[in-house]
């Protein structure tokens, strides 16, 4: 052992934990839902997950995750291309291409391996990338992959877009391309993009665009099939990403939806695709399911309407400022990082479970208490909450 190696990382941790930004991690004895079980807090609301839909435990995603895996066993055992294909991974592909309006769909384990595996392979040397400077870790993961050149724009910023797509046209190879790249939602504010200019952007200069719609997928839109559908832009997004960790599911995997060349060339060489195990079939099962839940029945997406509406004006009523947006987030900054993990604390305290987020994930100086809406959300479950909220914002002298 090198034990210096070692103490290294313990110092830093000790740092972290002096400076009030250490992580704890919180284990729940049960399932994800409205009220989860927690050990050493009991029965907690929680308003911290990506639950949005409420389907993490629902009866019929599980009952279809337990068939994937009766018929399927525990999982592939291989890649892609070897022998690690199953016909519900097809099912599934075909059910996303469907929600995203594309011609084909490929599903990852992950939404950052879709898109740390898609992002170096459609954009490579002579192509440059415009990236919104807020996009997720793994969009900034992919690209740092790529051997393209990168331009990053001010967040949601239409001018430093523009400025940055005629930069780009001036430093792509005579058979480059570009590819620019934005969060349908931002997970950290919970704005939109966007997207009507952005695209009317992208024709002018020529460039392909692709939308993660992690957390939209499933909340956005009439139907719930994302920022696309909610702007009139379906079938006009060249690349789409999105996960399945979150509304469609909420176990884990995530996809690209595109033309079917895109989609064949990643099925080829994206690295994840050729070198590492595909989705278990357990995962796929659920996540159709949750997709064709959505597909045949918007109570669910009305419900996460009206529970977001509730928090958000409870939140105001309250005192509180959160962020304005459409999307089922909803931000209240409080500045520094161990202010945001100390309310956090409290509120669980109180038995209401909701993260508090600081450096390295948002600047410093904007941590944030993040509360995100879910469908599976009673009103008694959203008063109390709202109840510790206010106790909490007066015992902190934030209200
Ligand atoms: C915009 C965005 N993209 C990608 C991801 C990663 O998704 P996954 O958990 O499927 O890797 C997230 C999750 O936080 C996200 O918010």
């Amino acid at each position: 052992m090198d034990e210096k190696f070692h103490l290294k990382w313990e110092k830093s941790n000790q740092a972290m934990k002096e400076a009030g930004t250490w992580k704890t991690l919180r284990y729940l004895e049960g399932p994800m839902d409205s009220r989860s079980p927690m050990e050493g807090s009991g029965e907690v609301v929680v308003l911290s997950s990506n639950n949005y839909l409420g389907l993490s435990n629902h009866p019929d995603v599980v009952a279809a995750s337990h068939a994937g895996l009766d018929r399927y066993g525990a999982g592939t055992a291989s890649v892609r291309f070897i022998c690690g294909s199953f016909g519900i991974h097809r099912e599934l592909e075909e059910e996303l291409a469907r929600m995203n309006r594309t011609e084909a769909a490929l599903s990852y384990v992950s939404c950052w391996t879709a898109n740390t595996g898609a992002i170096p392979l459609l954009a490579d040397k002579g192509d440059v990338i415009v990236s919104d400077e807020l996009n997720h870790a793994s969009i900034i993961d992919g690209i740092r992959m790529s051997k393209a050149a990168r331009k990053i724009y001010k967040h949601s910023d239409m001018a430093d877009l523009e400025a940055k797509l005629k930069e780009a046209r001036e430093i792509q190879a005579a058979d480059g391309s570009i590819l620019l790249i934005t969060d349908g939602v931002f997970s950290m504010e919970g704005d939109l993009a966007p997207l009507p200019d952005i695209v009317a952007l992208a024709r002018k200069y020529k460039a392909a665009v692709m939308v993660d719609d992690s957390h939209a997928a499933g909340v956005v839109g009439a139907n719930g099939r994302g920022t696309p559908e909610h702007f009139g832009l379906e079938g006009e997004i060249d690349v789409m990403s999105g996960t399945l960790g979150k509304a469609l599911g909420g176990a884990a995997g995530g996809y690209i939806a595109s033309s079917r060349g895109v989609v064949d060339a990643l099925t080829q060489a994206s690295r994840p695709q050729i070198f590492s195990n595909a989705l278990p079939a357990s995962v796929a099962a659920g996540a159709l399911e949750a997709l064709r839940l959505l597909r045949t029945d918007l109570s669910l997406l009305t419900r996460l309407r009206e529970n977001t509406t509730y928090l958000r004006e409870g939140l105001k009523a309250l005192g509180f400022r959160p962020l304005e947006g459409e999307s089922a987030i909803i931000p209240i900054i409080v500045g520094a990082t161990s202010f945001a993990i100390d309310m956090s604390a409290r509120l669980l305290a109180r038995g209401v479970f909701v993260t508090g987020f600081g450096f390295p994930v948002v600047p410093e100086g904007t941590a944030r208490i993040r509360v995100q809406a879910s469908a599976a959300l009673s009103r008694e479950d959203m008063d109390r909450a709202l109840e510790a909220f206010g106790d909490v914002g007066r015992e902190l002298g934030i209200l």
